[in-house]
């Protein structure tokens, strides 16, 4: 099956910017990627346009379709870049909804900062054109369950009345997520760790299925190791990923073949 020009299911050695060109209107179900931040690392030689990138990310995207841009700033002279929220701000003057800001926690951060404290997440923008299409809540398990009296909610007499009822064995997640990083963590594919800066697998399968069903198209831009890639295709979504580096997208192709081997 093809998307523009794209074969789905493959990952392309090209600028995303260039590729967005190629791809029709509103054909994407969910992206999920992560930039260069700032310039805290260096890939192997990119250009990054920022808007022009947001922009075509808008236009493929399908009506209630959702962008998570898993973003952090660089910290410079005791300073914040705030990268992370000037992007953030243009994706909504763009058109996107800012449907939410969730937190991306790292449960082994390294001690950095002598004045401050650790910082120990990113932000996980949830970007949404118009209405949100999909939702599968993902849940946990309830710290306590059965027959419980609960207070039921207070009428006009201001008592507040106790009702026996069931506790509910599950909940829905809240929206910060803690993950494990490193080897192990992020990934047991060693392959992956030639890239500076995978997020955990477990991340964007959490995205994936809360914002897809089995079919649907899940696009990475920026896809480095082809996290994202790979995490769709386990899910049973359809998946395209871009790179601009041919290292990365070599090794992304590597890693993929392991879950993929029909990928070529
Ligand atoms: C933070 S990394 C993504 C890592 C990825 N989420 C993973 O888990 O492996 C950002 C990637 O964007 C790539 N990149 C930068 N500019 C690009 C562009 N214009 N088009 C495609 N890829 C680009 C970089 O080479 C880098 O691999």
């Amino acid at each position: 099956m093809r998307v523009g020009e794209f074969e789905i299911n493959n990952i392309y050695n090209i600028d995303c910017l260039v590729g967005m060109k190629m791809m029709p209107d509103e054909c994407v179900d969910l992206v999920v990627t992560s930039p260069p931040y700032d310039d805290l690392r260096v890939y192997n030689g990119y250009s990054f346009d920022f808007e022009g990138i947001a922009k075509e990310l808008y236009r493929v995207m399908k009506k209630g379709g959702v962008v998570v841009w898993v973003v952090g700033d660089k910290i410079k002279n005791g300073n914040r870049s705030l990268t992370s929220f000037k992007q953030c701000l243009y994706f909504q003057e763009i058109g996107f909804n800012v449907h939410d800001i969730m937190i991306y926690r790292k449960k082994n951060t390294p001690f950095m900062r002598s004045n401050a404290y650790t910082n120990c997440y990113e932000f996980m923008f949830v970007f949404s054109k118009e209405k949100v299409a999909t939702f599968n809540p993902l849940k946990t398990k309830t710290a306590r369950s059965g027959f419980e009296k609960l207070v039921s909610n207070k009428k006009a007499d201001g008592i507040n009345n106790k009702v026996v009822a069931e506790l509910k064995k599950e909940k829905t997640l809240t929206n910060i997520w803690s993950y494990a990083v490193g080897l192990g963590g992020s990934t047991n594919d060693k392959i992956a760790f030639q890239h500076p800066a995978i997020f955990p697998e477990k991340l964007a399968h959490d995205h994936i299925l809360s914002w897809t069903n089995e079919g649907d198209l899940v696009f990475d831009p920026m896809s480095g190791s082809g996290t994202t890639c790979k995490m769709a295709k386990l899910a049973k979504r359809n998946y395209l990923g871009m790179e601009i580096s041919k290292e990365y997208t070599d090794l992304s192709i590597k890693r993929l073949k392991m879950v993929h081997p029909q990928l070529f």
